[in-house]
């Protein structure tokens, strides 16, 4: 599929202006912008002002670059506009490097340890739908940020030791949130600027990273044992090479997980109780799942298997709200779909607007469920349907988020309706999985 053997050049989306290119669009209206891109083609390249992006729109050609072909394709820019944050942990590593670690950092997230962090995440779960008052407004977003962020925190750091790093995670992830969207549409040139927007980032970045290698550093002068991913890394050896990771690769593995697992989660999450609040004949049958399976007890791990609605809501918010972006960078020249594309180019591939996609998928916008059951004709197929990616970067957390998310969405239901506040309008607005802006709702107690 990737031999060069034609010379079309790739569809252009309308609007491109000289030197600005696709900015304008990317930053007024990036959602609807990426969405609209199918309608031209398989291949369609956009221009972040002087940087052309080929954003592949088709199934099988995703496919190719993530999985098929993976060899000839590396992280690509977003990636490396997050080093700054992220240096070389498994976010942005790539290649032989990034194979390496992964093998070390994989033991943590396979699916026989997930049992392991269920009861913790039912627990935050439960304390967190104990702290809400009946008739109390809350902000769902924020809620769930927390939740999420207490989930991963306790499976990197379980004692108190890594409190203050959880603590300044908490304090500059809107600001680092903001930093990495900037950053990833803003020129290259723009990075260094120290307008305020840059000076926010890289000293959030620099806070943490100080702050994780505190933690590190007692960490290893205890020399205990903590059974988290903290001392599992910190004592991890590669098998082929007898060498450990050094703290500064702990603490950049520690911080890419926290920040890949905290906003995604959360912001599914959000979304489900935006739908379920939309959607009473959907909320009535998932709870009565809940009440069935659960009754007002703690949420378990065993529990999960007999959850099928609560997990096809769980599938359906996440088709509906996907990542919006990724990139790739073509190491050789390639030719995709017809179209040649030189070594050097930046490709990219959005979850969001191929789940959004008529063509594959029966009223691609509507919120139903029932798409997810085993014998619907409309069951989503797994090349069309990949919110954790696909190929040799593919999710790590996918099996700790699907848990984590299970969890927290049937422990909330064993207890709670929530309602949309009155006058709730909400927006969606771009961020790496587009989120509501505000979710203000109001839980009702249930029994
Ligand atoms: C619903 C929640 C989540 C979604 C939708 C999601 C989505 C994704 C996607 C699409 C990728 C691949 C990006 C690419 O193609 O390069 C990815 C990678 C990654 N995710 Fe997630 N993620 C979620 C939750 C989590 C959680 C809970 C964790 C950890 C606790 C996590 C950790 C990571 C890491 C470390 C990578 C990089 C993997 C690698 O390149 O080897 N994610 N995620």
């Amino acid at each position: 599929m990737t031999q060069v053997n034609q010379s079309r050049t790739a569809a252009v989306a309308p609007g491109r202006l000289p030197v600005l290119g696709h900015v304008l669009q990317l930053w007024r209206r990036p959602i609807a912008f990426l969405e609209s891109l199918r309608t031209y083609g398989d291949v369609v390249r956009l221009d972040v002002a002087t940087w052309p992006v080929h954003v592949l729109t088709s199934p099988e050609l995703i496919q190719t670059v993530l999985v098929g072909d993976a060899k000839n394709f590396g992280r690509g820019r977003i990636f490396e506009k997050l080093r700054p944050l992220f240096g070389n942990g498994l976010v942005t590593s790539d290649g032989e490097f990034h194979r390496k670690q992964r093998r070390l950092v994989q033991p943590a997230f396979h699916r026989s340890q997930i049992p392991a962090y269920a009861d913790m995440m039912a627990r935050r779960a439960d304390a967190m739908s104990a702290s809400w008052t009946a008739g109390e407004e809350i902000s769902v977003v924020a809620e769930m940020r927390r939740f999420a962020m207490s989930s991963v925190a306790e499976m990197i750091f379980s004692g108190d030791l890594g409190q203050p790093a959880v603590a300044e995670v908490q304090r500059s992830l809107p600001t680092v949130l903001e930093g990495m969207l900037a950053r990833t549409v803003m020129p290259r040139a723009l990075d260094r600027l120290p307008i305020p927007l840059n000076r926010r980032f890289d000293a959030a970045c620099a806070r943490l990273r100080r702050i994780i290698d505190e933690v590190i550093a007692q960490y290893g002068s205890e020399k205990q044992n903590r059974d988290d991913l903290l001392s599992l890394l910190m004592s991890s050896v590669d098998p082929e090479t007898g060498e450990t990771m050094s703290d500064e690769q702990v603490r950049d593995e520690a911080i890419a997980i926290m920040f890949a697992g905290t906003e995604t989660s959360a912001t599914v999450l959000s979304w489900i109780f935006h739908e379920l609040g939309r959607h009473p004949e959907v909320e009535k049958r998932l709870h009565a799942e809940v009440d069935d399976v659960v009754g007002t007890r703690p949420v378990t791990y065993a529990d999960i298997a007999g959850l099928t609605y609560t997990d096809s809501v769980f599938r359906e918010a996440l088709r509906l709200h996907s990542p919006l972006l990724f990139t790739r960078r073509a190491l050789v020249p390639v030719n995709l779909g017809g179209v040649s594309i030189p070594a050097g180019s930046e490709l990219g591939y959005s979850p969001y607007a191929l789940h959004r996609d008529p063509a594959l998928f029966h009223e691609p916008t509507t919120f139903d469920p029932d798409r997810w059951n085993s014998d619907s004709a409309d069951r989503p197929r797994p090349h069309r349907f990949i919110p954790f990616g696909a190929g040799q970067h593919k999710c790590i957390g996918d099996n700790f988020a699907a848990a984590e998310i299970v969890i927290a969405l049937a422990s909330v239901a064993s207890r709670w309706r929530l309602v949309h506040a009155p006058r709730t309008t909400v927006r969606e607005v771009p961020a790496g999985i587009p989120q509501p802006d505000a979710l203000a709702m109001i839980p009702l107690a249930r029994h």
